[in-house]
């Protein structure tokens, strides 16, 4: 994938699929360290270790409209082109944590694409998720969570246009200062 955007949105869908109602996503820069951390953190039905074991391989799915499963692979695959890792726990009704590192300089690293879109795409679909997100670029943070948006929204949907058009405005100034070669 040739945004690190399009791996989120595409591995929040793993957690909404699991029935999350929380999700917790964090993008964090730290040139200091030359690294790149993005997490995904839910409160889904999560997996047992003998599934943990094996969701790394390609093979691994619950998907019953084709067989594989590229979600976790891919995202591992992106991370160790870049000198990097990914970390995953799980527990069954509990949740589960996915963590992967970059390079932050790397060359073959991905930038890290249109996050407002995405996170509005997911926004749009669930909008009764629980969505934190934060950004850092070093000792710079920006976050965003839908239940404070909401809680100023006196009842109007959050996926309504006019609140997801706001949202994504949000988003791009709010993230606009955290820009690494994004
Ligand atoms: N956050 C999660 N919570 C619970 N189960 C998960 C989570 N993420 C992945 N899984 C399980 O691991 C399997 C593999 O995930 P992966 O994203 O690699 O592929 P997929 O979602 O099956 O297919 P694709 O991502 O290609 O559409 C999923 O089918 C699901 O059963
Ligand atoms: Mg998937």
């Amino acid at each position: 994938m040739r945004e690190l955007s399009m791996h989120i949105l595409d591995l929040a869908q793993n957690s909404i699929a699991a029935g999350a109602t929380e999700l917790v996503i964090e993008v964090s820069a730290d040139t200091q360290a030359d690294r790149l951390m993005i997490s995904l953190q839910d409160n889904g039905r999560g997996m047992d270790s003998d599934f943990l074991a094996r969701v790394r391989d390609p093979f691994t799915t619950t998907r019953t409209t084709r067989r594989v499963g590229l979600g976790i692979p891919m995202f591992e695959a992106a991370a160790k082109a870049c000198g990097g890792c990914i970390a995953l726990q799980s527990a069954p009704g509990k949740g589960t944590y996915l963590a992967a590192t970059f390079r932050l300089s790397h060359i073959d690293r991905a930038p890290l694409g249109d996050i407002a879109s995405t996170l509005m795409s997911i926004v749009a679909a669930n909008p009764d998720l629980r969505l934190r997100y934060t950004q850092r670029l070093d000792d710079k943070l920006f976050v965003l969570d839908t239940n404070d948006v909401k809680a100023q929204l006196d009842g109007v949907p959050i996926n309504e246009g006019a609140v997801l058009k706001w949202l994504g405005e949000y988003v791009n100034e709010g993230t606009d200062a955290l820009k690494y070669e994004f």
